[in-house]
């Protein structure tokens, strides 16, 4: 089993059956990390950098235990506290790191495009762990993993994406990753929060949240990117929960029982209640424990090895 690319950067360069074999590859270490010993030693002598350049809990967390649980030498790097503050480039950090004889590199970065830039300089295989606002292809592989465990087949099912779409690289890598596997994609939120032309990537809109949910087999809930916005665009977080927050009122007004999920962090009270965070139908915290088994399955594919154990 391999990937057709030497980098996951974005899943817009993925193939169907690329989608398809992370997810066969995250199944046999679901099942692993489900014994009593969950470390299995496929990236013995394989060291990997995580460079952070932006703040991260989940992604940084889960990608560092998949690692130590494919027994791979790890590097912990964060922007703050390095040569970054003395003007060192992208560049030159990496290669300085690369000279000590790193393998792979999982990075995070503010700016769209960083990994793609640096891997035109690079010869390890590189992980796009969330660049600025344009992907985080792992996060959408482990949502759509745990979108599958909870339908089966994701063709056809509808797909309800709410919140900011306009500043979220989830919800880019997500668009990619459901259409590529059939499903059927709608955004949802205030216009102003909407890309204008989002419609081009064959997406419906609407700017009405209880249409999504009413329309919808999944939810996915979006936070309200404040970094990433350089002037306002909607009046107040308290108007922003009043017309696009979700609430369990409003799923128990639905004729069915639909799916909630979010990427964190979640912004409790803003764009989703606690009444719908911590319910039975939200799967936030399967999202976060199957990062960790679809984060092993892209290390392994990238890193070639023959055996799973
Ligand atoms: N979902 C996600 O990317 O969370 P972090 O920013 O905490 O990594």
């Amino acid at each position: 089993m391999s990937l057709s690319v030497k980098h996951l950067l974005g899943i817009k360069d993925l193939q169907p059956q690329d989608i398809e074999t992370i997810f066969r590859t995250a199944d046999n270490f679901k099942e692993i990390l489900k014994r009593s010993i969950k470390k299995v030693p496929t990236l013995r002598d394989t060291t990997i950098v995580n460079l952070f350049y932006e703040n991260s809990t989940r992604t940084r967390i889960s990608f560092e235990l998949a690692e130590k649980r494919l027994s791979a030498d790890t590097i912990n790097f964060t922007a703050s506290g390095s040569s970054v503050s003395k003007g060192e480039t992208l560049i030159d950090t990496a290669k300085n790191i690369l000279a000590m004889k790193v393998d792979m590199v999982v990075m995070r970065h503010s700016a769209s495009g960083a990994p793609h830039f640096l891997s035109k300089y690079i010869d390890a295989a590189i992980i796009n762990a969330g660049d600025g606002t344009n992907e985080h292809p792992t996060q959408a592989l482990l949502d759509a993993y745990s979108m599958r465990e909870q339908l089966g087949d994701l063709k056809n099912k509808k797909i309800a994406i709410i919140g900011d779409i306009m500043h979220s690289r989830v919800a880019l890598s997500n668009i990619y990753c459901l259409q590529k596997l059939g499903a059927k994609v709608l955004v949802a939120g205030p216009p102003t929060l909407i890309p204008k032309h989002i419609k081009a990537l064959g997406v419906d809109v609407t700017y009405h949240v209880q249409e999504a949910l009413e329309w919808c087999d999944v939810a996915n809930v979006l936070r309200i990117q404040l970094e990433r916005q350089n002037m306002p665009l909607f009046s107040s977080l308290r108007e922003y929960s009043l017309y696009y927050g979700i609430n369990k009122k409003m799923l128990d007004s639905l004729q069915k029982k639909i799916i909630v999920m979010h990427p964190g962090p979640i912004n409790r009270g803003v764009e989703i209640n606690s009444d719908v965070a911590d319910s039975e139908q939200s799967i936030i915290l399967d999202q976060v424990e199957n990062g960790v088994a679809t984060r092993m399955a892209v290390l392994y594919l990238l890193a070639g090895k023959k055996d799973l154990e």
